[in-house]
């Protein structure tokens, strides 16, 4: 399974609902709402690496309407499959786009710009870019589930830190933005929002995995087993020890994943 395949995006989704700061995204609600203008009544999300459409269906659940949502991706499997899934019942404008071409990305008339799970994947760079294009009076910006580069296990295993220390090494590997910000992403989003005039609230909003999760555990089990099993200074037979005796405890055990959320508004 791919790091952005659908079965993937499909399975973390129910987590990351769960995750999700709610009042942070009902505050970016209501700021819309009340940019809401009478005589022409939709709003525009531009939701940046969208995927299948994981942002539309949240802010949906949380009572978002009226919207027009532009949603941008690299991979037009993805966008399809948002339009397969939703394209009679919203108004959606895909664009297949790469993120990096700031420059073109379809900004103009945003009221959000909203994002999940991506930034951790990008570099300064893109950030300053994308923030140096957006209308510090207009357009609010929403970034939900940025990786914040903590992991607890239940039960623990010894080789836990090591194995958490090699993949926050990885997650600041190129993602396709240049060096990756990985677990320093929110910290350095809130500095440039802040900088660019925006009000700026973070909240946490972290995977708590268990028993109900088993499917998703053994992905991420192996996922960041793949990550981390070449350059990180682990042996072999060390991961192989960390991974058998992870995925033997999933049906009883835990794992929590930091993550945080953010909420930037014009002041
Ligand atoms: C971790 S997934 C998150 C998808 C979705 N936001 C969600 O929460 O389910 C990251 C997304 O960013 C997209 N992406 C990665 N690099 C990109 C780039 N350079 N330009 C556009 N999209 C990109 C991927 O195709 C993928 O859909």
């Amino acid at each position: 399974m791919s790091s952005f395949s659908i079965a993937w995006l499909d399975l973390r989704e129910g987590a990351d609902f769960a995750a999700r700061d709610k009042t942070l995204a009902t505050q970016a609600l209501e700021w819309l709402g009340q940019a809401t203008d009478p005589v022409s009544p939709d709003r525009i999300i531009v939701d940046l690496g969208a995927g299948t459409g994981s942002s539309l269906r949240a802010l949906t659940k949380l009572g978002a309407n009226n919207i027009v949502w532009r949603l941008v991706d690299l991979d037009g499997k993805l966008l399809d499959e948002a339009l397969r899934r939703h394209g009679k019942q919203y108004l959606i404008e895909d664009y297949q786009a790469d993120l990096n071409i700031v420059g073109e990305l379809p900004l103009t008339g945003t009221h959000i710009v909203s994002a999940s799970a991506l930034f951790d994947l990008t570099s300064a760079a893109f950030i300053d870019a994308l923030i140096d294009r957006l209308d510090a009076r207009k357009t609010a910006v929403y970034a939900a589930l940025n990786y914040d580069g903590t992991t607890t296990w239940t039960p623990a295993h010894p080789l836990d830190e090591k194995v958490l220390a090699a993949f926050n090494q990885d997650q600041r590997r190129d993602k396709g933005f240049g060096p990756a910000l990985g677990s320093a992403c929110t910290g350095y989003l809130q500095k440039a929002l802040e900088n660019k005039g925006y009000t700026v609230t973070i909240k946490p909003s972290p995977w708590q995995l268990g028993a109900k999760d088993q499917p998703m555990l053994n992905e991420l089990i192996n996922g960041i087993t793949a990550a981390v099993n070449e350059h990180y200074g682990l042996t072999e037979s060390e991961l192989d020890d960390w991974k058998k005796f992870r995925l033997t405890n999933i049906a009883e055990g835990n794992c929590t994943i930091g993550h945080w959320d953010l909420l930037a508004l014009p002041r």
